[in-house]
């Protein structure tokens, strides 16, 4: 638990005190919290990379979600589908890893090169055992990233590929020299290397990724990584594997034999409903208890996140390492009647709280953490997209998403904030989470908060300290009435981010009127 935010909540409980407000046409009780904002300082900087994204050879995602082949009746260019390229541009996605996830242990990258007729199909083992056509391969993915503007990461294959294969596959992205691969991708149409800006060097090396110690792949992520060159100019930030969840000792081991080798070590935290991976829970038509205790295991990742820097800090007292928590997000059962290896589950409001406590979390280690991709972009997982053919929406983490993206490049603001809890049975969080940080070119601050109460609204008296002179800019809230509301294909605009009318400013005096289940942003400017 981070130790503002906890202590906030425990002054917050001695002084909640209640109003009334009108929900659903019953009378349900208001708390009040109090959060003050320092606006004379910053804290660290938040690397717009904290807003990435992932998108894996998994069910839907790659096949369908993004790619629909050029001759599909779906409008697309070059194969990629038209609209999911407009709304990814709008999120403003800063980095797209790809192609996995566990995909990426057993992908070959030459199979996904030269004319699509003429690549070899492969068995996709991890994901429903489907046969994978390698059509969407480097450069269509390039291709992609151009398309929304966004940087890529690249996942290399270290448990069934070669060293030679990934030096070969950097060479092919990278290389301006009239050398064999870059001539090889010259041949298949691409003259100017991309510029490739991340790099991982394999992925879940303790289980997908080989089931390997982490003595012995930080001995091979030293040997394969010695193999990823810089071409051309070409700076690559490399990616060690990092741990699964609250493994510790994978932290301390890696950064112990292998940190001078790396630019950034992954974690992957995942937040299960019922903390269990065999019956994960439904992702709607779920009680509110089963909803509290998805919250509590998504605030865990605040421990797991603390101490995996905490062993960091042990080995890197100047925080070069960066922290890249590559996979995040809520993971429940498949949707009845869908293959269960393809991991399509419905999103929700509970979904938008889950990703806003994430980015009010990471910016509180704004410090250490450099990157974060949630898990997945579409179709899989806590998807921002949903695709039926030639139908898509934008499920309520989109909004979220949407909203948060004024963060990205910004300096965190110190604050203190004391809220009371939301208690169901025995169980209680914080109703209330807040994150604030300063455009740094513009001078421009943006609060965002969450309401994680699913019947109380709360009133914030925020106190901006340091603050003359400025106003409301923009002000947003996500909300719906039930923490299960979702978008579907026939309702697409359920839940949708839209002006927020409960900001007023005062001076240095911020009141802000949340409503319950719902997040908020505002710019003061
Ligand atoms: O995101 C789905 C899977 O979760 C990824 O392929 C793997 O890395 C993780 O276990």
């Amino acid at each position: 638990m981070n130790l503002r935010s906890d202590l906030g909540s425990l002054i917050g409980s001695a002084a909640l005190c209640l109003a009334t407000s009108t929900l659903l046409g019953q009378t349900a009780p208001k708390s009040t919290a109090d959060l003050r904002i320092d606006t004379t300082q910053t804290e660290a900087h938040i690397h717009p990379e904290v807003y990435g994204h992932f998108a894996e050879h998994l069910g839907r995602c790659i096949y369908e979600g993004i790619w629909v082949g050029e001759d599909s009746s779906i409008p697309n260019t070059r194969g990629i589908r038209n609209d999911v390229v407009a709304a990814l541009k709008d999120l403003e996605i800063p980095v797209l890893r790809w192609p996995g996830g566990c995909f990426a242990d057993e992908y070959h990258w030459k199979d996904g090169i030269g004319p699509r007729e003429e690549r070899p199909a492969m068995i996709n083992t991890h994901w429903g055992a489907v046969v994978e056509n390698n059509h969407f391969g480097t450069h269509e993915f390039m291709d992609l990233c151009e398309m929304i503007g966004t940087d890529a990461y690249v996942s290399g294959n270290v448990g069934s590929g070669t060293v030679q294969e990934m030096m070969e596959w950097v060479e092919y992205m990278t290389s301006d020299a009239d050398s064999p691969m870059a001539n090889l991708r010259r041949e298949n149409g691409r003259d100017k290397p991309w510029e490739l800006k991340y790099f991982g060097v394999g992925n879940e090396s303790w289980g997908c990724g080989g089931n390997m110690r982490p003595e012995f792949y930080a001995d091979i992520y030293r040997q394969y990584n010695t193999y990823v060159k810089n071409y051309s100019g070409n700076k690559v930030y490399r990616i060690a594997c990092g741990a699964n969840g609250s493994d510790y000792n994978w932290t301390s081991v890696l950064m112990e034999r292998a940190a001078r080798y790396m630019d950034g070590l992954s974690v992957h935290y995942y937040t299960l409903p019922t903390g269990n991976w065999q019956k994960k829970g439904p992702a709607t038509g779920f009680d509110e208890k089963q909803y509290i205790d998805t919250l509590v295991n998504a605030l865990h990742i605040d421990e797991v996140i603390g101490n995996h820097a905490a062993v960091m800090d042990e080995f890197d007292k100047e925080k070069r390492v960066g922290m890249i928590v590559d996979e995040w997000g809520i993971w429940t059962d498949a949707e009845p009647g869908t293959n269960p290896g393809f991991l399509y589950q419905q999103n929700s409001m509970r979904d938008a709280i889950i990703a806003g406590l994430h980015f009010n979390i990471f910016h509180t280690y704004a410090d250490r953490i450099r990157m974060a991709n949630i898990a997945q972009t579409v179709n899989v997982l806590q998807a921002m997209i949903l695709t039926d053919k030639e139908k898509m929406i934008k499920t309520p983490t989109y909004w979220v998403f949407h909203m948060y993206k004024e963060h990205q490049g910004n300096d965190v603001l110190p604050l203190q904030l004391m809220t009371g809890n939301y208690k169901v049975g025995d169980v209680s969080i914080p109703q209330v989470s807040a994150t604030a940080s300063r455009d740094p070119e513009t001078g421009a601050i943006y609060i965002s908060l969450v309401n994680c109460d699913t019947k109380k609204g709360s009133q914030i008296n925020c106190a901006l300290e340091g603050l003359t002179g400025k106003t409301i800019g923009s002000a947003r809230v996500l909300t719906a009435s039930a923490a299960d509301a979702h978008n579907t294909f026939d309702q697409p605009d359920a839940v949708a981010a839209k002006d927020f009318k409960g900001a007023k400013l005062n001076g240095d005096r911020l009141q802000l009127d949340l409503p319950p289940l719902s997040v908020v942003t505002v710019e003061i400017r």
